[in-house]
C-alpha cells in the first residue's frame, strides 16, 4: 500500500508506451499534479514537456522538475481550457502528443483542508484553484435550492436516491449550517446505504465535478487537440469515472469516421485513428499497490 500523501501515477509503463516520444518532440502533460507522467515522458526520450495543472500546490513539484531537466520542461499554473491561448503566447503552433489523467491527485483527495475527502473532515471546499474559483461545496449545499441539489447529485455523481439526499440536506440546514465534508457525509450516509463504495461518494464526485466545471474542461481540450496534435501525433486519456470516459469514447467515435470534405466531395477523411478499440485498465498488480487505480480507464486516438 502506497502512502496517503504521494500521488502515484496510474498505468504510468502503458501511457509512454502509447505516447512514443520522440528526441526534440513537444508533449503536453495536461493534468500535471505531482508530475509522475512529465518525469517518465522525459527520461524516456529527449523531449521537450509542457506541463499544465490549475492547481497551486503543482507548482512545487514542477519546480524539482525543472531543476533536473531545465529548458526541456516548463510549466503553466492554468486551466487546460484556457491552453489555446496560453500556447500562442509562447508561440507554439502544434503538439507531437497530449496525455491527461482526469480528475484530483491523492494529494488534494487526501489532504483534510482541500474538503474534497468524506473520511477526512474538513472545510466544504472542493476546489482545484481557490484563486480563481469562488464557488465552494459550502455555498452550494447551504444556499442551493432543493431541485438544483439533486440535479447536480443526479447528474455529475449518478446518484440514484439524489432526490432524498437534497431534501434531507435542506431539512438539516434549517436549523445548523453544514460547513464540513463530515457533517455533509452523515447526513448522506443516514440515506444511502452501499456495501462497496462509501455511501457519500457520488455525492462528492458530483460536487467536485461541477465546483471544477470538469466535464466542460474535458470536452475544450478533446476539441482543441483535434487542432494542435501534428499528424500520427496521439491523445492518451486516463479516466476515472464512467461520466469522463463516455465522453472520451464518444469524441474518439465521432471523430474517427468518414467525413467528406465539404469542398471536394471525393476527398474523404477522419480526425483520429481510435489505437484502443476497448479500454485498457490497469492489473492485478497495479491495482493491489495502488487501489485508486482500480477504476482507471485508458483510452487512445492517434491524429490522422
Ligand atoms: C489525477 S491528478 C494527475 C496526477 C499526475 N498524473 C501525477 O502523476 O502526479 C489530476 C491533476 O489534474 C489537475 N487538473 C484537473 N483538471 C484540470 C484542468 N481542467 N486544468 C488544469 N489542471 C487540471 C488537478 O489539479 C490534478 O492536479
Amino acid at each position: 500500500m502506497l502512502s496517503d500523501l504521494s500521488h502515484y501515477p496510474v498505468m504510468v509503463n502503458e501511457v509512454v508506451s502509447f505516447l512514443k516520444p520522440k528526441d526534440n518532440n513537444i508533449y503536453l502533460d495536461g493534468t500535471f499534479g505531482q508530475g509522475g507522467y512529465s518525469k517518465i515522458i522525459l527520461e524516456s526520450s529527449k523531449c521537450k514537456v509542457l506541463a499544465v495543472d490549475r492547481d497551486n500546490e503543482s507548482e512545487y513539484y514542477a519546480e524539482k522538475i525543472k531543476k533536473k531537466y531545465g529548458s526541456r520542461f516548463f510549466f503553466i499554473k492554468d486551466k487546460l481550457s484556457n491552453l489555446e491561448v496560453l500556447l500562442k503566447k509562447r508561440k507554439i503552433n502544434s503538439l507531437d502528443g497530449i496525455v491527461l489523467d482526469l480528475g484530483i491527485s491523492n494529494t488534494q483527495l487526501n489532504n483534510p483542508v482541500r474538503g474534497f475527502s468524506f473520511s477526512n473532515d474538513g472545510p466544504l471546499d472542493m476546489r482545484m484553484d481557490s484563486e480563481n474559483i469562488k464557488l465552494t461545496a459550502e455555498i452550494i449545499i447551504n444556499e442551493y435550492d432543493e431541485k438544483e441539489l439533486s440535479n447536480i447529485f443526479f447528474y455529475y455523481g449518478e446518484e440514484r436516491n439524489s432526490k432524498r439526499i437534497a431534501k434531507s440536506i435542506v431539512s438539516y440546514r434549517k436549523k445548523h449550517k453544514i460547513n464540513s465534508t463530515k457533517i455533509l457525509s452523515d447526513i448522506i450516509s443516514k440515506i444511502n446505504n452501499n456495501k462497496f463504495k462509501h455511501p457519500a461518494t457520488r455525492v462528492f464526485q458530483a460536487l467536485r465535478i461541477f465546483i471544477n466545471e470538469e466535464l466542460n474542461e474535458l470536452e475544450k481540450i478533446l476539441e482543441l487537440s483535434l487542432k494542435i496534435l501534428n499528424k500520427n501525433s496521439r491523445i492518451v486519456v486516463v479516466a476515472f469515472h464512467s461520466l469522463e470516459d463516455r465522453i472520451i469514447k464518444n469524441f474518439f467515435k465521432k471523430n474517427s469516421v468518414l467525413q467528406i470534405n465539404s469542398l471536394n466531395n471525393s476527398n474523404q477523411y477522419c480526425d483520429l485513428k481510435i489505437i484502443t478499440k476497448k479500454p485498457v485498465i490497469p492489473t492485478k498488480d497495479e491495482v493491489k499497490i495502488n487501489p485508486r487505480s482500480k477504476s482507471a480507464k485508458l483510452r487512445v486516438a492517434e491524429k490522422q
